[in-house]
């Protein structure tokens, strides 16, 4: 019988196994990560938790391991605030993974006080962003070698809100958290519409998702009154679990029943904002992310 929830909520199963993939989780520690960490796990994927804190890390691979009988999950270092570390991770995957099936976009932070990176970028924007560009970038090639792969971003439907500030992408001449957020999040549809373009033809398709509004911490910088009064709304707030419906059945769905580039929520293909499929803006985004990040991908 539908309950009120499941109108808000709406749930997926799937029996998919992916027994023999390997799969990386940005951010597979906690929250929407972990959860879907866990689920690939229990279908028989390989999967990387790629962390910033290991100490996080290793406490998600235990509490897996519980949880799935067999697991096979691993935990590796990945600060992506930092293009160093970010080398050092995917120097890490080429030398101990043979094929890398989905790599899972998935880390974020949200609506921080203003700081940058360690390569100087504004953190929203470094890390939802030009982290997981530049960590793509480095794994193409073994995504490309382990085809038919997938990169799935995920997004947010903050994305709506979010403008490209190209004078001023930083922030630097007006900041604001919110704003910052929605201008990263944007990114990750523009980013998943130009990559899909470039590697269609290679047999890697990408997808970005929002997840719906998730119970995690990563309210973690919004004022406790702010949170409680969202938590009012309990009926529309998913479990963690519930947020990583779209992003499995982004990776399960056969190829044929998605299309490439495009944007989903709660498990079906829905529409970005209008800023979300300007093609002129997302070249430009991949030209200046280049340049940014001193890398040529063409
Ligand atoms: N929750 C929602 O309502 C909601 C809604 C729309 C979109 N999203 C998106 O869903 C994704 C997952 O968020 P969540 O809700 O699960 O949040 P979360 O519980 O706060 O998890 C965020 C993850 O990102 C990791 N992370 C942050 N900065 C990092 C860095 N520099 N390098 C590597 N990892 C880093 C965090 O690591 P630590 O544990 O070390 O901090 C954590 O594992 C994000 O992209 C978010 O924008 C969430």
């Amino acid at each position: 019988m539908q309950t009120v929830r499941s109108f808000f909520v709406p749930q997926w199963s799937s029996d998919v196994r992916l027994d023999g993939k390997t799969a990386i989780v940005t951010g597979g520690n906690v929250g929407i990560g972990k959860e879907t960490a866990k689920d690939l796990a229990g279908r028989g994927a390989r999967v990387i938790l790629a962390c910033r804190d290991m100490v996080k890390a290793e406490q998600a691979v235990c509490d897996i391991m519980r949880e799935v009988k067999g697991a096979k999950v691993v935990a590796k270092q990945l600060d992506l605030a930092d293009t160093t570390s970010i080398c050092h991770f995917a120097e890490n995957v080429y030398n101990t993974e043979k094929a890398l099936h989905y790599l899972i976009n998935n880390a974020g932070v949200a609506f921080c006080p203003y700081a940058k990176t360690v390569d100087g970028f504004e953190t929203h924007f470094g890390v939802n962003h030009l982290g997981h560009f530049f960590l793509t970038f480095l794994l193409l090639d073994l995504l490309k070698h382990s085809a038919p792969s997938r990169v799935i971003n995920v997004s947010s439907m903050a994305h709506t809100m979010g403008k490209i500030q190209f004078d001023d992408l930083g922030g630097e001449k007006d900041y604001h958290p919110v704003r910052a957020y929605a201008q990263s999040k944007l990114a990750n549809v523009l980013f998943t519409r130009e990559l899909a373009k470039r590697t269609e033809v290679m047999g890697v398709m990408a997808y970005s998702v929002d997840p719906g509004m998730v119970n995690t911490e990563i309210t973690r910088h919004v004022m406790r009154p702010l949170v409680d009064i969202v938590k009012t709304f309990s009926m529309m707030i998913k479990t963690p679990a519930e947020g990583a419906y779209t992003t499995l059945h982004c990776i399960v769905t056969p190829e044929n029943q998605m299309h490439t580039g495009g944007y989903y929520r709660d498990c079906a293909r829905a529409q970005s904002s209008r800023a979300g499929q300007d093609d002129g803006t997302a070249l430009k985004l991949w030209a200046v992310s280049c340049h940014l990040l001193g890398i040529r991908w063409r």
